[in-house]
């Protein structure tokens, strides 16, 4: 089998965080969330892995590079807009082939991995298999109805659910999802929808069956959902203390300090991680917070938060909580006279203020 991992888009919704860099690669604990999509492929087995690129297609090839760190070999298929995930299938045939292949969207993450349903697919005779998770809010996600084991019918945000079966963004396929996808044509938003080509194959008869995942399963589009996967994998990973804690400091609980990170007169209770070369300086991190490489955290407190790689916080008289924080950043108290808020602030940024 190959895996083909969908990398293109545009990452709206994280604005302004994909103004400068693609959504895959924010980390979740620390690693960028496409890492963890490709290390759950080559769990399962598989090393023939395709990356779908888009506008952000330098960044990602540079980070990722032949895929040689997680011994598979990576091939970069270029898609000129995000044309829908079913045109990302389209112009991946001459990578697939007439092989079985597992479709990963590059911001989902899933507990457990799916070696699982991987060999299920590979030894069985289905012609494609999707993953569905029990949700609370069927209306808005994309809704597998079933009979008698097999999937009849799949609609995007239904208003009137007939299932609480919510597409999750793993599909298994073998090629006669090429037949599917040379056969639609583009939804009223544009795209050529995998839902429309997965209810061709349905409608001409070839055997579409579901998995469906019990674990937890997150889709990482918006800052909310970002900061739920960080939580929910600081929870799970193995801790570690590489870098440096000093003898004012207290670690409670699930933490990593990774090397070269210094933790002075600080307190920091897990789940929590520590990027490389960062400084925590009389401050306290909480609970299901991810401090990345390169940061300065002095004077403040901050939990259930990430923050990004060279950015300072300093200075900060309240508690900094659910927030997500890009690169670069710098959050300070202001010294000079008038009194005031002092802000240079991107495009679409979001900040509250008590
Ligand atoms: P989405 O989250 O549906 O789309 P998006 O990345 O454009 O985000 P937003 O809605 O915030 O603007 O995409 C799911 C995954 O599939 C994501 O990893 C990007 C990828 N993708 C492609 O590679 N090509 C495409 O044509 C589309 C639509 C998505």
């Amino acid at each position: 089998m190959k895996g083909l991992i969908l990398s293109g888009g545009k990452g709206t919704r994280l604005y302004p965080i994909t103004y400068t860099s693609a959504k895959q690669l924010v980390p979740i604990a620390n690693k960028p969330v496409l890492f963890r999509v490709i290390e759950a492929i080559v769990d399962a087995g598989i090393r023939d892995i395709g990356i779908v690129v888009g506008d952000t297609a330098e960044e990602v090839m540079e980070a990722v590079g032949d895929g040689s760190r997680w011994d598979c070999r990576i091939t970069y298929i270029r898609q000129e807009a995000p044309l829908g995930l079913a045109h990302a299938v389209k112009i991946s045939q001459d990578f697939l082939g007439d092989e079985r292949f597992v479709m990963f969207l590059g911001d989902n993450v899933i507990q457990g991995g799916i070696s699982s349903l991987i060999s299920q697919f590979a030894t069985s005779d289905y012609n494609c298999q999707i993953v569905l998770k029990r949700v609370e809010h069927p209306e808005q996600y994309g809704v597998a109805e079933l009979k008698d084991g097999r999937i009849v019918r799949l609609v995007e945000k239904p208003r009137h659910p007939k299932s609480n079966l919510a597409l999750v963004g793993i599909y298994m396929f073998d090629h006669h999802i090429f037949e599917a996808v040379n056969a639609i044509t583009p939804s009223w938003r544009g795209e050529l929808e995998i839902t429309d080509a997965i209810q061709y194959l349905v409608d001409k008869g070839y055997k579409v069956y579901p998995h469906i995942h019990e674990g937890w399963w997150i889709d990482t589009g918006a800052p909310g959902d970002l900061l739920e996967a960080n939580s929910l994998v600081l929870d799970e990973i193995t801790h570690t203390i590489e870098g440096y804690v000093d003898r004012d400091s207290e670690i409670n609980g699930k933490v990593t300090i990774q090397k070269g990170a210094e933790i002075i007169n600080s307190r920091i209770r897990g789940p929590a991680i520590i990027g490389e070369y960062s400084r925590i300086v009389n401050s306290y991190i909480g609970p299901f917070t991810s401090i990345y490489h390169h940061v300065l955290i002095e004077d403040s407190e901050i939990e259930h938060s990430i923050v990004l790689e060279y950015s300072k916080i300093i200075d900060i008289p309240q508690r900094i909580e659910d927030s997500l924080i890009g690169r670069n950043v710098e959050i300070r108290r202001s010294p000079l006279k008038p009194k005031a808020y002092k802000m240079t602030l991107g495009d679409n940024s979001r900040v509250g203020i008590l």
